[in-house]
């Protein structure tokens, strides 16, 4: 392994991009490759089986391309698989998970909402962080359904997503939550709906800059960062279905890097 190989990302889809956002910004020399797993995308309604396999074929692909550590920008696979990973691996992996402990750590009403899949809210490592960092206040779990399927279509606005955002995130006012826990890397791209949907006192936080953080800790540690100072990264795209989507966040959010979009 040596440190001018790229970081592996993969996520069920586009989510991860949320995710690679940070990374980029947190460490501009590295170069990426991203893989999104679109034609098995949901991940958050299959079982953990399913899932560690799914994350056991995204890795190895993003191994033949030689990357030399793995972001998993996916909640689901990581509160699912990672512990698999690590332990299957001799590569260096990163983990998502939903950000219940600085939410916990700054909750004023005691009542925090998270937002996830059916997936990681079952998992047992989202209810082993829960009791470790979250026991002193109120979480009102909340399985975002069907979301996921909406914006792998291209679907972040429209009248039928509003509407069931909203039937998801209405109980959770009534329950005085102050802090709003976004725990799916897809869910960044509804912040302009959902706050229109919440009052300004509610808080809405996710786990990407803490992952790019914590992938840039990790990279010094394991001496493994890019030492080339001068030069900014390139980012690969690639996605096993149709491309389309991924295609317009390239052109929407990395306008500034040099990328290019590979379909298979
Ligand atoms: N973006 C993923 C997550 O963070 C996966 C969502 C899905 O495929 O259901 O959970």
């Amino acid at each position: 392994m040596t440190n001018k190989q790229p970081i592996g990302v993969f996520d069920s889809g586009i989510g991860g991009t949320t995710i690679l956002k940070e990374l980029i910004k947190e460490l501009p020399n590295e170069d990426f490759i991203y893989y999104a797993d679109t034609i098995n995308a949901p991940y958050g309604e299959k079982s953990k089986e399913e899932i560690i396999a799914l994350c056991v074929k995204n890795v190895n692909w993003l191994l033949n391309k030689g990357c030399k550590l793995i972001v998993v920008a996916c909640n689901t696979a990581t509160t699912n698989a990672i512990s698999y990973l690590r332990e299957h691996y001799d590569v260096p992996f990163i983990g998502i998970e939903p950000a219940i402990k600085p939410a916990a750590l700054h909750s004023k009403t005691q009542n925090i909402g998270v937002l996830a899949t059916k997936g990681t809210l079952s998992s047992p490592l989202f209810h082993k962080t829960m009791k470790t960092h979250a026991s002193d206040v109120k979480i009102h779990e909340v399985i975002g359904k069907g979301l996921v399927r909406h914006m792998e279509q291209g679907d972040f606005d429209s009248l039928t997503l509003r509407n069931l955002l909203n039937s998801y995130v209405s109980p959770l006012l009534e329950k005085q939550i102050d802090f709003l826990v976004l725990g799916c890397t897809h869910y960044p791209y509804l912040i302009p709906l959902l706050k229109e949907m919440l009052p300004s006192e509610v808080l809405i936080i996710d786990s990407g800059l803490a992952v790019a953080k914590q992938t840039s800790r990790i990279l010094k540690k394991e001496v493994l960062k890019c030492q080339n100072d001068n030069s900014i990264g390139k980012i690969c795209f690639f996605g096993n279905g149709t491309t389309e989507l991924l295609k317009i966040i390239q052109k929407t959010h990395f306008i500034d890097y040099k990328t290019l979009l590979i379909d298979n």
